[in-house]
């Protein structure tokens, strides 16, 4: 029998955003642990500097950062453009952040991000104060002309944390009301955040409401492991019928939806040492050797809660005996890459068989060696899913971007490398 591994994996890239944007708008001195030291929030951190917050340049891991926040509306206008790299996250929330703040601002990012959708944030944002202009029809370059923004009510048609987040914060800055309902609630780790600040936020089912804030407390906060990172580790060990315990994760349940999934295909997982830390659910995630894996139907409300995950869980599904169909998830193909396409062409490229549905895909299921080149369109995710399927024993896939992997998770390569050494 294989020994168990025991693993960590960096913090969580949705809680090191919004520590940081928290963190900025605080009146005092905030203390943040286990903010991820990625690119993604690497690029939060330089746009939180470029509008006079003293954020450092460099950090890792186990680092404890110090941040003294400039209050709530005490951002200073950027003499340069705001470059958020790859980061959907940190255009989208700071955009909120700064339509704000009487001043003008142009964000700016790489050539995925300037392809992705932003007049989904433009319009709430418009419809409060503020003013946006677009080079192009839609995406980056997007110039925020920030005012003294109203109260809203918003009803979104997508499911999306960041599009609800933005309002949020631009409500908090400009302290006035905002409701936002959603069709299936997203990932709530901003509303988290602003109770534990204090704020006067109420959720009743997919309805959040956010009342005027005066001034908000400095953070203290530590940063849970990602499971979305988490999930490629334990992918592995299930393709190789080897247990594994990844340590001190999150496991809000508007994150963990893959864990449901993984369950249905024939995974045996428990969650030990349940707890709540700095007011998110962390919990040490045990995964059982696992004999086969089972195709399933994912689709309908629980997409939000692991739309992050369907690369990993297509690219599984692929050794499964059946077929995986998935549904209610075109939002996959506005990510940092068509995720849709992406996932279905490179699974074709290396010899399994899948097909693209509208919103989603199919996948055939009972591959054996997986041979190829993979294009992966910088996309971090498909970097580390189909990476995971090159680890496997008897495949040989390579990756025309392997470094894109530090969007989100440094070390990706290594912590693979490891883990396979640990059976
Ligand atoms: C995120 C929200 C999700 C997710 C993204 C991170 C966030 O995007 O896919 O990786 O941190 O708020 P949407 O809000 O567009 O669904």
């Amino acid at each position: 029998m294989s020994t168990v591994a025991r693993v960590t994996v960096p913090g969580d890239k949705s809680l090191s955003h919004r520590a940081l944007m928290f963190a900025a708008l605080g009146t005092g001195q905030s203390v943040l642990r286990g903010v991820l030291p990625s690119a993604d929030v690497r690029s939060t951190a330089g746009v939180l500097r470029a509008l006079g917050v003293d954020v450092p340049l460099h950090w890792s891991h186990g680092d404890e950062l110090h941040i003294t926040g400039v209050g709530r509306r005490g951002l200073r206008e950027p003499t340069v453009d705001l470059d958020c790299g790859n980061s959907g996250t940190t255009t989208r929330l700071m955009a909120g952040v700064v339509a704000g703040h009487r001043m003008g601002s142009t964000f700016v990012g790489d050539a995925s991000l300037s392809r992705r959708p932003m007049r989904r944030i433009a319009r709430p944002l418009t419809q409060m104060g503020a003013t946006f202009s677009f080079a192009a029809d839609d995406g980056l370059p997007m110039t925020v002309l920030g005012a003294d923004l109203h109260d809203i009510t918003w009803v979104s048609p997508t499911a999306s944390a960041q599009v609800k987040s933005a309002i949020l914060l631009a409500a908090l800055v400009s302290g006035v009301s905002a409701r936002v309902q959603e069709p299936t609630r997203s990932r709530d780790h901003t509303e988290r955040m602003l109770a534990a600040l204090g704020a006067p936020i109420i959720v009743t089912g997919d309805t959040v409401l956010l009342d005027p804030v005066d001034q908000l407390s400095p953070l203290d906060f530590e940063v849970p492991g990602d499971p979305s990172s988490a999930l490629f580790l334990i992918a592995s060990a299930v393709l190789r019928g080897q247990p594994i315990d990844v340590c001190n994760v999150g496991v809000n349940v508007t994150r963990s939806g893959a864990l449901a999934v993984l369950s249905r295909m024939g995974v045996t997982l428990t969650l030990v040492n349940e707890r709540e830390v700095s007011g998110e659910p962390v919990a040490d995630i045990s995964v059982a050797p696992c004999a086969g894996l089972r195709g399933v139907t994912i689709g309908g409300d629980e997409i939000p809660a692991l739309i992050d995950e369907i690369p990993m869980l297509a690219c599984l599904a692929a050794y499964a005996e059946g077929e995986t169909r998935i549904t209610d998830a075109a939002e996959l193909r506005v990510k940092e890459s068509d995720r849709i396409a992406t996932v279905v062409s490179n699974l074709r490229g290396i010899g399994a068989a899948a097909d693209e549905l509208p919103d989603g895909l199919v996948v055939g299921g009972r591959a054996t060696s997986l041979r190829g080149a993979v294009t992966t369109h910088a996309d971090h995710r498909i970097a580390m899913a189909f990476g995971v399927l090159g680890a496997m024993r008897g495949n040989a896939v390579t990756l025309d971007d392997p470094a894109c992997v530090d969007v989100s998770f440094p070390g990706f390569w290594q912590a693979l490398t490891e883990l396979e050494q640990a059976r």
